[in-house]
């Protein structure tokens, strides 16, 4: 198979490739990354000169560049990660977020159809787009229950509703063009290589530091999270085994307040540097909280186990062994808190930090 990538560079794309690309060197992996500032070529090291693996940097929106990227490789399947992907990035600058996740997602969809549709209106046997969403698509769950894939779409957020417009695209290729598609929706990843904009490296990377630890409202807020690399091994399972035009939900039946998780890091960290976890604690602050900040996601993954997958990390070892990557890489840590990361990170505190 000959298998295009998007957003192959960022946090979840790059765990994909670590993977795979080294495990089935009869495939041949493109990964097409516009590099922004999630992404981090320093993710790829260990893959990047592997004769099965191409990057290519460009836009998803970049009609052009797709020709020349499907005449020169003829991919037959796309995993598509590539997306602008936190949330308060979108609350503060919305606009990158309907540019990429919609409209990127629009030209990936002509594309594919474009080179994967048959004269007889047929795709091509072997094609198929395989879309990586979230579960945000779904809002917010009260106290109880579980998402499943009949939930009803109700984003929050200018990411979750570009992400739910993605979605809905995908679908609709596939109901009117029968464009071969799969759809996952998946909770909170956490793992290496994510970007420490983001819940676990920031808290993680902030009590090294000795800065504050910023907790949105009270940390009330539940999140379901699942290790990195399950999540990519549940997105190859859902391509081998998925029904075409089907979603299937992903989580790690792993659901944690926010000020717990946050919490059980600073005793991690404690154990790991053999230091007093409440040095770490004591760095905690309340912050404003997060505009239309959904309360909590949980998953139900049972479509998803029937096609044999499971999680293999609990979140003990995976926090742990996330813990200890963020201690040593210091120079993935150093390349990626560059100035684009400290800018952003100085206008979150102005904006939120109740000084
Ligand atoms: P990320 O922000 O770490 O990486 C996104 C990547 O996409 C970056 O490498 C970036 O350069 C690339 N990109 C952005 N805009 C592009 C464009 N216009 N053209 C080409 N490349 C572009 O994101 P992530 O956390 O790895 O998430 C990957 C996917 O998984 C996203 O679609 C996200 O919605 C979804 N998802 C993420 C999580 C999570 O917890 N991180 C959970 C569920 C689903
Ligand atoms: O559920 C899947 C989604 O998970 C993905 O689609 C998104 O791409 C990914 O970013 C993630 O979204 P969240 O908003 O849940 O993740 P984030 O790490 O930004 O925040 C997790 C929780 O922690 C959330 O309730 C907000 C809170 N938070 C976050 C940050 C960055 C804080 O309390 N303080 C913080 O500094």
């Amino acid at each position: 198979m000959r298998i295009l990538v998007t957003g192959g560079a960022g946090f979840i794309g790059s765990n994909f490739l670590n993977l795979f690309v080294a495990r089935y060197p009869e495939h041949h992996f493109i990964n097409l990354d516009k590099l922004t500032y999630a992404a981090n070529l320093l993710n790829l090291t260990e893959i990047e000169n592997l004769p099965n693996y191409t990057f290519v940097q460009g836009d998803l929106t970049d009609r052009p560049l797709l020709d020349q990227v499907f005449d020169r490789f003829q991919p037959d399947r796309m995993v598509h990660f590539a997306a602008e992907s936190h949330v308060d990035r979108s609350i503060s600058e919305p606009g990158a977020f309907i540019y990429t996740n919609i409209l990127g997602t629009f030209h990936l969809l002509e594309i594919c159809k474009k080179n994967w549709q048959e004269s007889n209106g047929k795709f091509r046997e072997g094609t198929l787009l395989h879309h990586v969403s979230t579960d945000e698509v779904y809002g917010s769950l009260g106290a109880e229950g579980l998402f499943t894939e009949d939930s009803r779409y109700d984003p929050s957020s200018p990411y979750s509703a570009s992400k739910a417009s993605g979605d809905h695209l995908v679908r609709s290729y596939f109901r009117t063009y029968g464009l071969p598609v799969l759809i996952t929706n998946c909770s909170n990843n956490y793992g290496p290589y994510q970007f420490p904009e983001k819940l676990i490296p920031l808290m993680i990377l902030h009590a090294l530091e000795g800065k504050p630890l910023p907790v949105y409202g009270k940390g009330e807020n539940v999140r379901d999270w699942l290790y990195v690399e399950d999540h990519c091994e549940a997105i190859w399972t859902v391509m081998e085994k998925g029904i075409l035009g089907e979603t299937y939900n992903i989580g790690g039946n792993y659901e944690r307040k926010n000020i717990e998780l946050v919490h059980t890091i600073c005793d991690l960290l404690g154990a790991e540097l053999n230091r007093d976890p409440q040095e770490f604690k004591d760095l905690i602050v309340f912050t404003r909280d997060r505009p239309g900040h959904d309360l909590r996601y949980a998953i139900d993954s049972s479509k998803m186990m029937k096609l044999g997958w499971q999680p293999r990390e609990t979140f003990t070892t995976g926090l742990q062994k996330t813990v200890q990557w963020y201690l040593n890489h210091r120079p993935w840590v150093e390349s990626v808190q560059s100035g684009a990361y400290q800018n952003w990170m100085k206008q979150q505190y102005d904006e939120k930090i109740i000084k």
